[in-house]
């Protein structure tokens, strides 16, 4: 039985947590006295939470102490959590059960590479930890952001699988371009204007079969 590892970015693939990180640095930036487009957020995407600041000053033409800068980003945080606290398993975006059932079934790795701290959290919180807690990479355990390969070869490496028989789904272009630099094959989940670097681009789970993934393990 060929044995691949399936690698999933969590906020934007498996829950839609892309909206709150949204809403916050939105939040964020009108108390700041600008704001911030989709077409922007886009860019956002993938990019950690020092990061994403750093780029929304930009935006906005701020400078801030280093104080101010921990304080914003705190805030930030706790508005997005505020979020999170609400969330169960019926947040978790469809047909994603249905790919990692498949998945399982099928013997295959099976691993988190996401840049957010806050991963463990909401695994825990849409009931998905057990699955994916064996080979969880997240935004405490690397040391180089998206579009650095670095969280998916530590995946890869927790899986025991080579790189390039690793999979990966992901929503962001940073994420998309880690992937690729991994010698990884990439899966966008998004659209076609902003993902066009991936192997194969899909909207959303719905529209991938596991007649699809079956060919994936196939290779
Ligand atoms: C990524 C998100 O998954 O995690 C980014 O796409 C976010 O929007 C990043 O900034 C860091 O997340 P967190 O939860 O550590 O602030
Ligand atoms: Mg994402």
């Amino acid at each position: 039985m060929n044995k691949k590892g399936f690698i999933f970015d969590l906020d934007g693939v498996i829950v839609d947590t892309a909206k709150y990180h949204y809403l916050a640095w939105k939040t964020l930036a009108n108390e700041l006295g600008f704001d911030i487009t989709p077409e922007q957020n886009e860019q956002l995407k993938g990019v950690s939470r020092i990061r994403s600041l750093e780029i929304i000053l930009d935006w906005g033409n701020k400078t801030l102490s280093e104080d101010e800068f921990m304080k914003y980003m705190a805030e930030k945080n706790d508005n997005y959590l505020s979020h999170i606290a609400q969330m169960d398993a019926g947040e978790i975006l469809p047909d994603v059960p249905k790919i990692l059932d498949y998945l399982q079934e099928t013997q295959q790795g099976i691993a988190l590479g996401s840049a957010s701290k806050n991963a463990r959290k909401i695994l825990q919180k849409v009931g998905l930890h057990d699955i994916f807690k064996n080979a969880i990479v997240d935004g405490n355990d690397v040391s180089k952001a998206k579009p650095d390969p670095e969280v998916f070869l530590i995946a890869a490496q927790k899986l025991n699988i080579e790189p390039t028989n690793c999979i990966v789904f992901e929503d962001s272009v940073a994420g998309v371009t880690a992937a690729n630099t991994a010698g990884m094959i990439s899966i966008g989940i998004g659209s076609k204007e902003t993902l066009g670097h991936a192997d194969y681009i899909f909207n959303d789970f719905t529209e991938i079969q596991t007649l699809f993934i079956q060919e994936l393990i196939n290779r």
